[in-house]
């Protein structure tokens, strides 16, 4: 070989070296889902705090009507995500009082002394799409399952009891984050990933029965990242009944379509 072509064979090795990193990295961008965000922004904003993790309640509130700050599991008081939005903005909906301007609330010599722990407004911490990234994850997180059809009720409840929601996220939504996998987390059932994981109901029976599909345990890359994340998608092949599988299935292809 000459000096020549020598050369010019190492810069197209390094050049296609090169191109395959930046393919692979452009693979792995995050792609989150709105829920995702908005489960980041609750716990950056506080909500948490006092809703309690993942929403779930828990939080004393002495001298309310509860005696809790409401959790949002298991449905809102609040109607829908306009209302969401506006007990966010103004700490109240806009129903529950007139004008312009929302209410002070602890009121200096009010009859009724008011509970200690309040919904605070957050008008102007945060824009536009932030707010839209929260009201869909509290959506979701307060998802009432009555309010879905019918025929993916049972699945969301399959899903809720086997505990597929705490690392899927709420409703299968959102998505713990996962060390060392391909693209940080675990991926959205309604999540862009999804269409790379899942091409037909065949894979989605293989992924919740075995906990892995045979197209990605034959290459190498997606194997590679499988092993080594921290989290594995585990199999439930042997702890699940017939009837839940399917109700699942149902369920996720309904989020989809969507
Ligand atoms: C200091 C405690 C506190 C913090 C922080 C807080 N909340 Fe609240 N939130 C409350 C209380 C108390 C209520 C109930 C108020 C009432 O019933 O008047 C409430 C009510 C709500 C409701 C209505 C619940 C329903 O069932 O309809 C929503 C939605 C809500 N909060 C969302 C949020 C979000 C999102 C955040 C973060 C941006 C947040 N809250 C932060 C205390 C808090
Ligand atoms: C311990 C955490 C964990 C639990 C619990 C879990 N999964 Fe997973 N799941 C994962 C991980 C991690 C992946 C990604 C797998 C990979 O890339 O190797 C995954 C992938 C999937 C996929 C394919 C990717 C997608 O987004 O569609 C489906 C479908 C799925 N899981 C369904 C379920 C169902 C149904 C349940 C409950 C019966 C469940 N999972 C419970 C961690 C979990």
């Amino acid at each position: 070989m000459t000096r020549r072509s020598l050369r010019l064979a190492v810069s197209l090795g390094t050049a296609l070296a090169l191109a395959a990193l930046g393919g692979l990295a452009w693979l792995r961008r995050p792609r989150e889902t709105a829920v995702m965000r908005g489960e980041r922004l609750a716990w950056r904003l506080g909500c948490l705090g006092c809703h309690g993790p993942g929403g779930r309640g828990g939080v004393a509130n002495p001298g309310s009507a509860d005696l809790e700050i409401p959790a949002w599991e298991g449905g809102l008081h609040a109607g829908g995500e306009g209302e969401i939005r506006e007990w966010i903005l103004y700490g109240l909906p806009r129903r529950r009082w007139e004008g312009d301007v929302p209410p002070a609330r602890a009121v200096e010599g009010a009859a009724q002394p008011a509970p200690p722990l309040a919904m605070p407004p957050y008008e102007g911490r945060l824009d536009e799409a932030e707010l839209g990234d929260l009201v869909a994850y509290v959506a979701a997180v307060g998802q009432a399952v009555e309010a879905l059809p019918e025929a993916a009720r049972a699945g969301y409840l399959a899903a809720s009891r086997l505990g597929c929601f705490g690392c899927h996220g709420p409703g299968g939504r959102g998505g713990a984050s996962n060390p060392g996998s391909f693209k940080g987390y675990i991926p959205a059932w309604d999540g862009p990933d999804h269409g790379e994981l899942v091409l037909d109901e065949g894979e989605l029976r293989a992924w919740i029965l075995d906990g892995r599909i045979p197209r990605l345990e034959a290459n190498p890359v997606a194997r590679y990242f499988m092993r080594r994340q921290a989290l594995q998608m585990p199999a439930y092949g042997k702890s699940i009944e017939e009837d839940d599988l399917d109700a699942l299935v149902v369920y996720i292809q309904y989020l989809r379509r969507r």
